[in-house]
């Protein structure tokens, strides 16, 4: 685990360096509240553009291994394009971002290794068709990960379970309910041991009665310890498993700090705002 290129125990790496940031991040809500040494995901100075459009602006951000970080902000902010570029799905312009010490690479077999560490759970649930519920969730651990397919679908059918599909193993993703697929989604995900998952919006295109089983699974996740940014306009899940809040709108990071904080104290007129038009929807 230690890296020579990890800053060390000593740097301060508040998340937001710069212009004054109001006080030390306080992580009060789990007893293993992971310390300031323990970078999984950092972004410094990130930039993109779309054309014209300046999507991601000076984005510096840093995830602590056993961190829950839940991504919030107005359509159009940049969340996705922040989830994104963090499993390299999109370039960036100019910054630089690290997973567990290491820079992104830009492709090849080591960006392979790299999307397998960095778990990704989208909208919609982007499983495999032709494929069963059991054969997604083992492919990647045969492919990227090398391993032989009995133990691979041991691991699936443990995962399944653990996700509460395990009796949908043989059937195909159009024979699961959304709920259903989506915990597949997440199931296939973690199958290939990342060091983090990021879900984007992962109960937005769920029937409400189904947003629960989903937002349980990732609850659970959660208090086992893993890893974790959600992009989610689930405020619920947010105060809950949240160590932190961070509010985007138009590509910055307007705020960043504890959803009690966050929630009962919102700083900026833009996070006021948008949590007047979400909690009285
Ligand atoms: N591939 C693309 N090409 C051009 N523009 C894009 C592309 N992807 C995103 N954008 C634009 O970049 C901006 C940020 O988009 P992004 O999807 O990251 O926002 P978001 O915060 O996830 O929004 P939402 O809450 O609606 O999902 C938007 O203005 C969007 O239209
Ligand atoms: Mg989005």
């Amino acid at each position: 685990m230690p890296d020579p290129e990890t800053p060390g125990p000593k740097a301060p790496d508040p998340g937001t360096p710069g212009p004054k940031v109001p006080g030390p991040k306080v992580y009060g809500r789990q007893a293993s509240a992971p310390g300031d040494g323990d970078a999984l995901v950092v972004l410094r100075g990130v930039d993109k553009h779309f054309g014209t459009l300046h999507v991601l602006r000076s984005i510096d951000l840093t995830i602590r291994r056993g961190e829950v970080v839940v991504v919030i902000g107005p359509s159009g902010s940049g969340k996705s394009t922040l989830c994104r570029a963090i499993n390299r799905l999109e370039t960036i312009d100019s910054g630089e971002i690290r997973i567990d010490g290491r820079p992104l690479p830009a492709e090849g077999r080591e960006l392979a290794r790299l999307r397998a560490d960095v778990g990704m759970v989208f909208q919609s649930f982007n499983l495999f068709a032709h494929k069963t519920v059991l054969d997604n969730v083992t492919l990647g651990q045969i492919k990227v990960r090398k391993k032989d397919r009995k133990t691979a679908e041991e691991r699936a059918r443990s995962l399944l379970d653990r996700v509460g599909v395990a009796a949908q193993a043989d059937k195909y993703p159009a024979q699961l309910s959304g709920g259903q697929q989506q915990r597949v989604a997440i199931a296939r995900a973690l199958a290939v041991d990342p060091k983090v998952m990021l879900f984007d919006e992962p109960t937005s295109a769920l029937d409400p009665e189904m947003i629960n089983e989903v937002l349980e699974v990732m609850r659970q996740l959660a208090r086992d310890g893993m890893t974790m940014a959600v992009v989610t306009h689930e405020m619920g899940f947010a105060r809950s498993a949240a160590h932190r809040v961070v509010f985007m709108a138009d590509g910055r990071i307007v705020e960043e700090t504890t959803p009690e904080e966050f929630f009962g104290n919102p700083r900026s007129a833009r996070a006021r705002d948008f949590l007047s038009k979400i909690l009285h929807h």
